[in-house]
């Protein structure tokens, strides 16, 4: 028999578990057209809805006429807060413990908020009626700067003020300004000052990580369905969490959650922007059951980038101490956190500014204060973590700009800094100034590995010569090297400290093996373009020995898959995949015990080989995986259940932190400020890697997206709070033609904690690849005096940044 002369390694190769590169599953079905996302979904009677936007960022809404919207052929209703009401339905609580408007309650706090939603037979019919509903507004002052919200006396929200018009509590402690949200401090601050106060050193900046947005490339949308003869509803949408929103609808509406099922069909891109609730899920919800057809809300892209969750809107503050030999000692932070008119942000309940708290980075910083203030404004609501771990890219970003700060100050040069204060690898587990334990790392061996991949002593004597040609006139290009090591923070989260709305943030993962030896191992994730079904199949592989090619995997329904917090923050792998490796490890179990039977000998003495359990010592007596599942479906075995199937429920003890070090060598025309990146080398360390080629891929995308925040892609409002960037002929959105080729590197220091050692990599890139871009920019001028300018960096600021220098003159 073929299999008798196979080596282990030749049966391991052949089920494609972890370490292979195994072809994504997915695209055979996305490339060829046969994806199946919301918008495909199409139900007999279904009805559309359409939006009435508020063209102000702040007015009282005196009425709304819909006569002569209703008069348009095709139109069935025009729903209002004011028949929202009743049902208790025209506000909406927030992941942030807030509440949120679903349609104009008297006022609209926001350009593009929903005024009313009209629902008709097709979306041409809805979108005619939309511009023939009459609101009549009354103008208020706008406030789009979160410090002059905290000074203004213009109340945006009434309902955070009491009968006297003093500031009530929020949800996170007291507001000291009726505009303010919170105050988060971690650290010591009096310490913290006291080190800062008595440095040798100390290096201070203000830095504003701008408003942006993940912009996926399929925008929001729900399909709901109300059965009137079951009782049953159906919701399809672009969920990241399909339960938790299962839970959410239950809690909101009184429908009994057994008869809610949820469905995220395939989703096109999240990055953040599908883990909030929006007005257009409940709004069709409302229509469906209001006229007992199926409804369905479709974003477009300029309401997906004004109106749903937005990114970052942090202004952050800090000082950084040392000693004149560069040995940091201190750091202190204090973050401006825009929230927009409602606090809307998506972290866990007691993480009000996500894990902005790991603004120590991958630093040994013996003490650290941080403090956030959130605050109102008259712009849209969100603050997700767009590509990132809650917060972290803010946190990284701030961290390895004070240190270019730092080095700066020090005339130092910014890779010897990092060197110096780097957490030892003998240091690890790491107890952090501001309350992290990092699980492992090995950051000394990633950055030489780095450096010497990229020769940075031979880029830094080249980066001098064109210094000296471009003061010699010989040149009118300059020459920018971005360094970043950055450490994430991802697989939210322990249940004792993170938690969406109450639900613990564990994850699950079910798997059935079918007597034939296949599988359907179902998960509480969901994939939005991670490759999931592919890498998940290669878990169970491996550790169950059944080829990844002969395992279906399902996420997204919640009538069949476990209930799990569903997949943003890179916590799939970290938790989800645990689960799956415990569910294996279950089924495994039980199927030793199987071939022990089988084999008549007790259950110590049969061993695990690849694909099979062998007698110990006598390899020539064994039962393959095929083997025992027949027979776990076809024996009365004494003392055993019928069937082969698990599942788990994973709660992980720690988060994983993930890290590595980035490169960028850019070009800078200063005449033009066109940047032009030369060379981007990115080493990554996720701990054990399960498919290569999808972390390479993960890593192409997350610098892609990075580029594109650090280069130019943002949000921005005029005073009057217009959005100047609502299409993509002004949001940056690179291409291939933008889009430098990247190196990838990698390290592997497992999670001493992951069942497999696994961390998260789908937003690394991302965190990293940032200040990574940046650096580059700024460390180009930094020959010429320039210790920091703000993101984005397009091409008419880095052209301003070389005329403020007079470097035009
Ligand atoms: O939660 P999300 O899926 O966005 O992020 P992730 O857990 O970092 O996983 C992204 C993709 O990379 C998944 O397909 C993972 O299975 C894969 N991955 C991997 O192959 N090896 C790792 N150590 C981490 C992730």
């Amino acid at each position: 028999m073929k299999d008798e002369v196979q080596t282990p390694e030749d049966r391991a190769a052949g089920l494609k578990g972890m370490g292979c590169s195994r072809k994504r599953v997915e695209d055979v079905r996305f490339t060829q057209g046969k994806g199946n996302y919301v918008d495909d979904i199409k139900l007999d009677g279904m009805l559309f809805g359409d939006f009435v936007r508020s063209p102000y960022a702040h007015a009282r809404v005196k009425s709304i006429n819909s006569e002569e919207a209703m008069k348009v052929p095709g139109v069935v209703a025009v729903i209002t807060a004011a028949d929202l009401e009743p049902l208790g339905l025209h506000w909406m609580p927030t992941l942030a413990g807030d509440k949120q408007m679903v349609l104009a309650d008297g006022k609209v706090l926001f350009q593009g908020q929903e005024v009313a939603f009209v629902v008709a037979e097709d979306r041409y019919a809805a979108a005619d009626a939309v511009e023939l509903v009459e609101v009549e507004y009354e103008e208020l002052p706008v406030i789009v700067d979160p410090f002059e919200a905290l000074k203004s006396d213009v109340v945006l929200r009434e309902d955070t003020v009491d009968e006297n018009g003093k500031a009530t509590d929020g949800a996170h402690g007291p507001r000291n300004h009726p505009n303010h949200i919170f105050t988060w401090e971690a650290g010591e601050e009096a310490e913290t000052n006291a080190v800062i106060d008595s440095a040798e050193v100390v290096a201070e900046e203000t830095m504003y990580y701008h408003r942006t947005h993940p912009c996926p490339l399929e925008t929001c949308g729900s399909v709901a369905s109300m059965d009137k003869v079951t009782g049953k509803l159906t919701l399809w949408g672009t969920f990241q969490a399909p339960h938790a929103i299962r839970t959410v609808v239950s809690l909101i509406s009184g429908i009994a959650e057994h008869n809610i099922r949820v469905i995220s069909p395939d989703i096109g891109g999240g990055f953040g922007n599908k883990v909030g609730a929006y007005s257009g899920y409940v709004c069709s919800v409302v229509a469906s059951i209001v006229t007992g057809r199926p409804v369905k809300w479709i974003e477009d892209r300029m309401e997906n980038l004004m109106t749903t969750a937005f990114a970052r809107d942090y202004w952050m503050k800090g000082k950084i101490s040392a000693t004149k030999e560069g040995k940091i000692t201190g750091l202190h932070c204090h973050v401006t956190a825009d929230h927009g008119g409602f606090d809307a942000c998506a972290d866990p309940t007691k993480f009000p500014a996500g894990f902005m708290n790991i603004c120590t980075g991958s630093y040994d910083i013996p003490t650290a204060y941080l403090a956030v203030d959130g605050v109102y404004t008259n712009k849209a609501p969100g603050g997700v973590s767009y590509r990132c771990s809650f917060r972290v890219t803010e946190a990284v970003y701030f961290i390895e700009r004070m240190i270019e700060v730092l080095a700066i100050k020090l005339n130092m040069d910014a890779a010897e800094l990092r060197r110096i204060n780097f957490i030892k690898k003998e240091q690890f587990p790491y107890q952090s100034a501001l309350g992290w334990e990092y699980d492992s790392g090995d950051y000394h061996t990633a950055w030489d590995k780095a450096m010497k991949a990229v020769d940075y002593d031979g880029l830094r004597a080249e980066q001098a010569q064109r210094v000296e040609d471009f003061k010699a006139g010989k040149t009118r290009s300059l020459m920018g090297i971005g360094l970043s090591f950055f450490t994430e923070i991802v697989g939210a989260g322990p249940v004792k400290n993170c938690d969406i709305l109450g639900l613990g943030m564990f994850d699950s993962c079910e798997i059935r093996i079918h007597p034939t030896g296949s599988a359907i191992a179902r998960l509480g994730t969901i994939s939005q373009g991670q490759g999931h079904a592919t890498t998940f199949s290669q878990i169970i592989a491996s550790e169950i020995g059944i080829p990844a090619d002969d395992i279906t995997l399902e996420e997204g329904d919640t009538d069949t898959a476990p209930y799990g917090l569903g997949t943003y923050g890179s916590r799939s792998t970290p938790v989800a995949g645990a689960a799956t490796a415990m569910a294996a490890r279950k089924i495994r179990a039980k199927a030793q015990m199987i071939a022990a039977y089988l084999l008549e000998v007790h259950d110590d003495d049969v061993e695990f080989d690849v694909d099979r359990f062998v007698v110990k010592g006598a390899p020539e007596r064994f039962k393959t995986m095929k083997e025992i599942a027949f027979a776990a479906y076809n024996q009365a075995i004494p003392g055993i259940e019928p069937g082969l199937e698990a599942v788990s429920y994973y709660d992980p003890p720690n988060m994983t932190y993930p890290f590595g070090a980035y490169v960028c060598v850019m070009d800078i025309d200063v005449d033009t400020g066109v940047p032009d990146i030369r060379r981007f080398y990115a080493l990554d360390d996720c701990g054990t890697r399960i498919n290569p080629m999808i972390i390479e891929g993960q890593v192409h995308g997350g610098l892609t997206e990075a580029l594109a925040v650090a280069l130019g892609q943002e949000i921005a409002y005029d005073e009057m709070g217009n959005v100047k960037t609502g299409t993509l002929m002004d949001f940056f959105l690179p291409t291939a033609w933008e889009v430098p080729n990247y190196e990838t590197d990698y390290t592997v220091t497992p999670s001493p904690h992951h069942p497999i050692g696994a961390k998260g990599v789908g937003e690394s890139p991302h965190v990293g690849g940032v200040p990574c871009f940046s650096n580059a920019v700024q460390d180009a001028f930094r020959a010429f005096g320039l210790t920091h300018t703000n993101m984005p960096h397009d091409h008419w600021r880095i052209w301003k940044t070389a005329n403020d220098l007079g470097l035009h003159d």
